[in-house]
Order: C-alpha cells, then sequence, then structure tokens
C-alpha cells in the first residue's frame, strides 16, 4: 500500500475487490503521453512560482523523459497500487528521480490533471477523426464526379419515387458528413481550454502561471471556474454526441447500400475485401462491413446515452462516477476510428452496374412529370397532379405501363394532353429538369461536386 498518493490519513488496507474496482489503469493508461505532457508544463510552472529549484526542475523533467521512454518502447511496468495513469507515473517517477518526485504534485490534484490529460488525449483524436472524414468524403465526391451520368430510382417511404443521378445519392451522404466534419471543429475548441491549474476544487493557491501552462500545453484559453474545470465534462458529452450523430449518417448510407446489394436490387456489388462468406450456404455473399457500421451506431448511442445518466444525478464538482468518462470517449473514438476507414474502403471499391440501376427506373416513376406537363401548359399543379393520378390509374386497371396509354386514353384525365406528350417519356430529360442548385439536374449535382471540392479545400 506504501503506493498510494493517498495513504496518510489511512488505516486499513482496501480490499482486493474495491481495488480492482476502484481502479481505471486499465484503460486511461492510453493517456501516458498527455500525462506526462502535463507534467512537464506543470513543473515549469512550479520553478517559475519558486516551489522547486532548477536543479530539481531539470531532475523531473529528465526523470519524466525516462517515463516517456519506457512507455514508448513498451517496457513500462505496472505495479499493483497503481490505480490510474496520475498514480502509475508518479510512482514511477519516484522511482527513478527520488524524492525530488515529490515536488511535482504541488497544489494539483488528480481532478485538474485528469481532466486536462483527456483534452489533450481527445484534441489529437479529434485531428484524426477529421482527417478520417475528409478522407471519406473525398472519396465520394470523386466518385460522384466520375459516376454523374448513371441514374437510377430515387425513393422515398422506400417506394419508387423519382430517377436521380446516382451522384446524387452519393453527395445527399457526403454533404451529411461535411456537417459532421464542422460539429467536430467547433467541439475542438471547446475541448481546446486548460483546466490545469484549478486544484481539486477551489484553485492554485501558489501563484501557477496558468497562461504560461497554456502556452506551454498549446491551449487556446484557459478555464474560468475552478469547480467548474474540474466537475464537467461537457467536452466529453459533445464527443460522444458527435460520435452519435456521425455514425447515425454513416449507418443510414450503410443501410441503403445493403439494400443496393442485395440480389433483388443488383444496384451495386460491394468488393470481396469488404464483404464475407457464409459456413453453411456456399453461395453467401454477406455485406458484413455495412453491418456493422449499422451496428456501430447502436453501440455508440448506448455510450452516449449512458454517460449522460451518469451526469445527470451528479452533485457539482468532482465525483468519482466521472472516471466512467474515458472508456466511453475512447470507444466512440475506436468506433468512429475504424468505422470511417472502413466506410472510405467499401466507397472507393464497390462496383455499380449501371444496367441493373437504369433497368430498374420505370414509366410510373414519371407520373409527377406528367402532371410538370400539364403544368407547364398552364394547367394549375393541384388540378395536373389530379389528371396524372387519373391516367395511373388508368394505366392500372389496363394492365399497361404509364406510358403505353394512347393519347386519346390521356385525352380523358385531361384534354390537354397532346402527342407531345411523348417527350415526357425519357429518364435523362426528367432529371435534367432539376436544375435549380441542390437538384439532380447534372448541371446541379456538377454544382454541389464544385462546392463540395472548395468545401474540402478549407477543411
Ligand atoms: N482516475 C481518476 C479519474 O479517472 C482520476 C481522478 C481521481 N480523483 C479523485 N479525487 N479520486 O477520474
Amino acid at each position: 500500500e506504501g503506493n498510494k498518493l493517498w495513504g496518510g490519513r489511512f488505516v486499513g488496507s482496501m480490499d482486493p475487490i474495491m481495488e480492482k474496482f476502484n481502479a481505471s489503469i486499465s484503460y486511461d493508461q492510453r493517456m501516458w503521453d498527455a500525462d506526462i505532457r502535463g507534467s512537464k508544463a506543470y513543473v515549469k510552472a512550479l520553478h517559475k512560482a519558486k516551489l522547486v529549484t532548477q536543479e530539481e526542475m531539470a531532475q523531473i523533467q529528465d526523470g519524466l523523459q525516462k517515463v516517456l521512454g519506457e512507455w514508448s518502447s513498451g517496457t513500462f511496468q505496472l505495479k499493483p497500487g497503481d490505480e490510474d495513469i496520475h498514480t502509475a507515473n508518479e510512482r514511477r517517477l519516484k522511482e527513478l528521480i527520488g524524492e525530488a518526485a515529490g515536488k511535482l504534485h504541488t497544489g494539483r490534484s488528480r481532478n485538474d490533471q485528469v481532466v486536462t490529460d483527456m483534452r489533450l488525449w481527445l484534441r489529437d483524436a479529434i485531428t484524426t477523426l477529421k482527417g478520417n472524414t475528409i478522407q471519406l468524403i473525398t472519396t465520394m465526391v470523386e466518385r460522384a464526379a466520375v459516376e454523374i451520368n448513371i441514374l437510377f430510382p430515387g425513393y422515398t417511404h422506400m417506394q419508387r419515387a423519382q430517377p436521380i443521378r446516382w451522384s446524387h445519392w452519393i453527395l445527399s451522404h457526403a454533404v451529411a458528413l461535411s456537417r459532421d466534419v464542422e460539429q467536430l471543429e467547433e467541439i475542438r475548441k471547446r475541448v481546446n481550454v486548460l483546466p490545469l491549474g484549478s486544484g481539486a476544487i477551489a484553485g492554485n493557491p501558489f501563484n501557477i502561471d496558468r497562461e504560461l501552462l497554456r502556452k506551454e500545453l498549446d491551449f487556446d484559453g484557459i478555464s474560468i471556474n475552478s469547480m467548474d474545470a474540474t466537475g464537467q465534462r461537457d467536452f466529453v458529452a459533445e464527443f460522444l454526441f458527435w460520435g452519435s450523430m456521425c455514425l447515425m449518417h454513416l449507418s443510414k448510407m450503410a443501410e441503403d447500400l445493403i439494400l443496393y446489394s442485395t440480389k433483388e436490387f443488383s444496384f451495386i456489388t460491394l468488393s470481396d475485401a469488404y464483404s464475407t462468406g457464409s459456413s453453411l450456404m456456399p453461395q453467401k455473399k454477406n455485406a458484413d462491413s455495412l453491418e456493422l457500421i449499422r451496428s456501430k451506431a447502436g453501440r455508440v448511442f448506448g455510450r452516449c446515452a449512458g454517460f449522460m445518466m451518469i451526469l445527470k444525478g451528479l452533485p457539482s464538482t468532482y465525483n468519482k462516477d466521472l472516471q466512467e468518462d474515458k472508456e466511453a470517449m475512447f470507444d466512440i473514438y475506436d468506433s468512429l476510428h475504424a468505422v470511417l476507414q472502413v466506410a472510405t474502403g467499401v466507397m472507393s471499391t464497390l462496383e455499380v452496374n449501371r444496367k441493373a440501376m437504369e433497368a430498374a427506373l420505370s414509366p410510373d416513376m414519371l407520373a409527377t412529370d406528367l402532371a410538370y406537363y400539364l403544368v407547364r401548359k398552364g394547367m394549375p399543379f393541384r388540378e395536373a397532379h389530379s389528371c396524372s393520378g387519373k391516367a395511373v390509374h388508368q394505366a392500372e386497371s389496363k394492365g399497361v405501363p404509364l406510358n403505353q396509354l394512347t393519347v386519346e386514353d390521356l385525352q380523358t384525365a385531361s384534354p390537354l394532353f397532346d402527342s407531345d406528350v411523348s417527350s415526357v417519356w425519357d429518364y435523362t430529360s426528367s432529371v435534367e429538369q432539376y436544375t435549380a442548385p441542390g437538384g439532380t439536374a447534372r448541371s446541379s449535382v456538377t454544382g454541389q461536386i464544385e462546392h463540395m471540392r472548395a468545401w474540402l479545400k478549407v477543411h
């Protein structure tokens, strides 16, 4: 028990099950680098405040560098009693440099230390995730540019709606992901605020230069209130929500693709690299990559909701409940880091079956166009909608496709129908109507691609 940072007032030792229950080292050791960076900066501030001599500072810096070396070479030895990464690093520092190590924690608490470590760690994690998301968006935008000529059925309520460009579908998902990137940038601003120098609750009594700490650790600003700084995890909750939202987007995309990859649709073929087989049915090729992306959404939502539950019952300032923030944060990072890379792989390797996509278009999907034909002849849209609906009904009762109705048939629905109605039955000219920004006409999709390329340049 000699290792404990807080052993002084205790006479009894901890129950071994409690010891394990209390420890966070199994997962928070991931923050070893952040923890040592924070300590290196803190010792500089202690020196400036005249709490450690130049020599002690050098000793501590040197020792911390050695601890860092052990972690990075994988030789750091955990010992019983290493409760968390902060405890473990300080224990090791003391073994390496002796008594001077005992000065490092002057005026610091694990309460301001842990949240500083987390912010340092998350800052880098956010940079990585942003890169992963940008890469996925880039893949999608470039694919959209190459495959702009391909048309296929668009669905609402999972019912055949209107012909659209395949690129329009791709971009609909890329645009959602671009909002995720923007949100991540917003969150980074709030992550990048330094809590160190807040102590356990009341602040720092040694006139520690927090501005120096901020500069050393490259934060944008310092926290305003020590109680808030040590007791709030808004930035974690925001990150968990970010992960949930991003995965909701990816899950939606995955669900579309799973459907499109079925034999019944046959719109796309997933690369073998992102599919698996069945141990029983030799013919199977399953879209496991996409199914796992879909399932990670559930997992991540659960983490987010679970952490909100932890937060809701807490009184202000630090409570040990907050220790559970890290597994949620790491899990969201790991899930998103994997999902975004797999999604990039899926999107860059899947094959589009253009013939099947275009063959799946059918004249009933042009019923709206039939109404627009009448609108262009001066009929109010409501009435045109009803006339086109009557034509649809007529085709259904005759058992013929909508475009097989004769002009005479159509004229029973409206006398405005004429022989030029034949121009309606063309899928390319159908999509080419939608030239307003955001639409599925070639010019509009090109505009979206250009918009996204410009967006990518500044993100
Ligand atoms: N391992 C703890 C955590 O992750 C560090 C903070 C402990 N502070 C305390 N006062 N017990 O939250």
